[in-house]
């Protein structure tokens, strides 16, 4: 364009007459070139696109199943949407022969690659200043993915919150989680009136699972004072925190995505979500400034998430010190262009991927009755029928472990991490089963590269019948296995793997003493058919399965 200029610049005769010329151009016709334009320039991208991707084979998509607009369109024959990876987890990597293949989108979001290698992930997966690969800052901040980065664009920053955090995740902290988890269970079959029951149907499962998973970061990472049976709202009409909390996190992607000022409209939905961020705000505020003073104070607190975060904001004398935008005056994590809080994203992370699980490993429970019933007697065999479960009894409860893994690994609920490269480098890239030497591919800088978790857990070099629901791969693997990957690898993966799994196994184990579980069939479905509705995968920020009807029936 500029070279345009200077030329017409320099012929003003031309363009006087290229003047005349536009001045005779209808409205149509104008689009029409503005259209041309566009069309060409995306042309020309898409060619560069290709040779900056080495030419490696790969999908050509209208838009990337990633960004804006493909991930909000429906994955189908003309756009292939979020759920791509997941309809075509058996054939993906397969069909290209590769396990690194090339997305170069013709309309909108960048090239890409695509991996389901561990090797090539553990590549692109590190901390550290020394990596060449950095999470891209739309990843934590936009959508979709992950907002879980504990602040992080660069590797300093991360080191710096991976190290305030870092030590709040001790075995103290996981036995307060497993003895929470089982007192909290306990107050919800007594608060939900399933005590004098014979069987319960609940026709969402993740209703449950989601409440249980919330209260429990709330609790044990926070110190929030959550009481189970507490209603949706108070006496004088305002939501409880609970609710507000479940409220912004269910929109969490409305609460990013929409401007702020979408909320002041007269909408009912969007007031509500509005009164909910207010409330969460204010709470947020003065739960900070009373730990705050409790510190200051000199009183003795409970070392966790939150006081590990509000304590490294006091410091300042630290180079560790977190801004007060860091901490949570983001927590009205609305804008584009606005990191969300490190208390939000804790919340957050600590709790939908946990819950999602749970959710799964109920549901393949309810279909695969056999494997239930040795759980069972497996629980029962650990801890009896009437004592409470304690800390000691988690590394023993492995087969409860492995249909919690086994279910994470069908259905991995961190379903995508990318990188994005900060500096020319290479990848490379192991031979598949028949040829041995490594190939090696050039990365130019400033181009994606995302680990596609679907592919990683369904790929055959990892896991024999990779499509099959087998807990027995996991019997005997320790529960901290890097054999097991869906918590990512390396110095980066899951800080919350341990915390997520006390509280699952405690759940499962409470559970599945008492109660069986079955499919709860809608009218004329046969538990097949139940099956292909109901596990099934759900794709948004993370990954988790359908609605899960299911019922409990109590053991004698
Ligand atoms: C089933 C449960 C969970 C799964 C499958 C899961 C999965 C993951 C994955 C795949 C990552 C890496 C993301 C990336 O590198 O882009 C991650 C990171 C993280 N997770 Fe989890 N997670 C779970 C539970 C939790 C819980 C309960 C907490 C907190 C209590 C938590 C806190 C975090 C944090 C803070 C990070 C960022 C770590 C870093 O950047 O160093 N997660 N998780
Ligand atoms: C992906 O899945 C769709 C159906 O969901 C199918 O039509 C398409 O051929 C598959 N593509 C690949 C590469 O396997
Ligand atoms: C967990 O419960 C056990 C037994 O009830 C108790 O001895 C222990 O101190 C509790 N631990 C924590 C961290 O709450």
């Amino acid at each position: 364009m500029d070279a345009l200029n200077g030329w017409l610049e320099r012929s003003p005769r031309l363009a006087g007459l290229l003047d005349d010329h536009l001045r005779n151009l209808t409205a149509p016709k104008v689009l029409l070139a503005f259209l041309a334009v566009f069309a060409s320039s995306r042309v020309l991208a898409y060619f560069r696109n290709l040779k900056i991707m080495n030419y490696v084979p790969g999908l050509r998509p209208l838009f990337h199943p990633l960004w804006f607009p493909g991930a909000f369109l429906p994955s189908t024959w003309w756009n292939m949407g979020i759920r791509y990876p997941w309809n075509n987890r058996t054939t993906l990597y397969k069909r290209f022969r590769s396990e690194v293949i090339s997305l170069v989108p013709l309309i909108s979001g960048d090239p890409s690659f695509y991996t389901n290698n561990l090797d090539v992930a553990r590549q692109v997966i590190v901390g550290g200043h020394k990596t060449s690969f950095v999470k891209p800052e739309y990843a934590s901040r936009i959508l979709l993915l992950w907002g879980m980065n504990l602040l992080a664009a660069d590797g300093e920053m991360w080191r710096k919150h991976r190290r305030i955090l870092g030590p709040a995740f001790s075995n103290k902290l996981y036995e307060y989680v497993w003895n929470e988890s089982v007192q909290t269970f306990k107050e919800m079959v007594s608060n939900d009136g399933w005590s004098n029951k014979k069987s319960i149907d609940v026709p969402v499962l993740q209703r449950t699972t989601f409440k249980f998973a919330l209260f429990i970061i709330g609790k044990c990472g926070f110190g929030f004072p959550f009481v189970w049976s507490e209603p949706p709202t108070a006496p004088d009409g305002t939501m409880t925190i609970q609710e507000a909390l479940r409220l912004t996190t269910d929109a969490f992607l409305t609460m990013i995505m929409v401007p702020k000022w979408v909320f002041k409209l007269p909408i009912k939905s969007l007031r509500k979500l509005q009164a909910a961020r207010d409330q969460l705000t204010d709470f947020m505020q003065s739960q900070v400034e009373e730990k705050r003073k409790d510190l200051r104070n000199g009183m003795s607190v409970r070392d966790d998430v939150f006081t590990r975060l509000v304590q490294a904001n006091e410091n300042e004398e630290s180079k560790y010190r977190l801004s007060d935008e860091e901490l949570v005056s983001s927590l009205c994590f609305v804008q584009l262009g606005k990191q969300i809080g490190n208390v939000f994203i804790m919340l957050f992370a600590g709790h939908e991927t946990t819950a999602h699980t749970l959710a799964a490993t109920i549901g393949f429970m309810a279909y695969f009755a056999e494997i239930q019933e040795e759980v069972h007697e497996h629980i029962v065999s650990v801890i009896g029928r009437s004592h409470d479960p304690t800390w000691d009894d988690f590394s023993k409860l492995d087969k409860v472990t492995a249909v919690f893994l086994e279910s994470l690994r069908l259905f991995p609920s961190g379903h995508v991490m990318i990188r994005e490269a900060r500096e020319d480098t290479v990848l490379n890239i192991p031979g598949s089963d028949g040829d041995e030497g490594t190939r090696t591919i050039p990365i130019v800088k400033g181009t994606q590269v995302v680990v596609d978790m679907i592919g990683v857990q369904y790929n055959p070099r990892y896991f024999d019948e990779p499509e099959k629901f087998k807990p027995s791969r996991w019997h005997g693997v320790p529960a901290e296995s890097e054999a097991f990957t869906a918590f990512s690898v390396g110095p980066r993966a899951c800080l919350g793997r341990k915390f997520g799994m006390t509280e699952a196994i405690a759940f499962l184990t409470m559970l599945m003493r008492e109660w069986r579980v079955e499919p709860l069939l809608s009218v004329g479905e046969t538990k097949e058919q139940w099956r292909e509705r109901v596990l099934d995968a759900e794709l948004v920020i993370t990954l988790g399965v359908s609605d899960m009807p299911v019922r409990f029936v109590k053991r004698d």
